[in-house]
């Protein structure tokens, strides 16, 4: 028998150590909470993407009253990015959740299909995309998307081929 680990590491920042650019992005990812459609949770998701030229793409949750036809905000986002700037990579993602009046305290952690379309995201443009989870108490980074979904199905794995990994 043998036993591997894969760690994650996540940074945790106070707002007034994040770089001017990341909470320039965070407060779209903010702003965009209050556009959320989100008349059956009440849970307002917003998310900014900022692209390898400084564009930013912003978006919130969609919901349907066919409830899994709704989109969470991530995936509209990236979806928006990828169809309106194709050639254009997206180098840091930023998502934050606004619920009961007021931003959640502690990130909110992304759901398992918003965390695959971020890897295959992150692996159309072979370059790692920094994903921040804000939380009105500290803000966590991620370097990649890779690393908020480790062991993950990949195109290689199509293949059926060896993992390289
Ligand atoms: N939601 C997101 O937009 N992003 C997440 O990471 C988690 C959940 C949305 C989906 C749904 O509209 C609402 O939040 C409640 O699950």
């Amino acid at each position: 028998m043998k036993e591997f680990t894969i760690d994650t590491r996540i940074r945790s920042f106070a707002w007034e150590e994040l770089s001017e650019a990341d909470r320039r992005l965070v407060e779209e990812a903010k702003r965009k909470t209050q556009d959320s459609y989100s008349p059956y949770s009440h849970f307002c998701v917003g998310a900014a993407a900022r692209l390898s030229d400084g564009t930013i793409v912003g978006g919130c949750n969609q919901e349907n009253a066919a409830y899994p036809s709704g989109l969470c905000a991530e995936r509209t986002v990236l979806f928006a990015a990828g169809a309106m700037h194709p050639e254009l990579a997206v180098e840091t993602l930023a998502i934050a959740a606004y619920t009961d009046g007021h931003f959640t305290e502690d990130p909110v952690s992304p759901c398992g299909a918003c965390r695959q379309v971020m890897l295959e995201t992150e692996n159309r443009y072979g370059k790692p995309m920094r994903v921040l989870l804000y939380g009105a108490n500290h803000v966590y980074e991620f370097s990649s998307a890779e690393s908020l979904l480790p062991f993950s199905f990949i195109s290689e794995d199509l293949k059926g081929g060896v993992r390289a990994r």
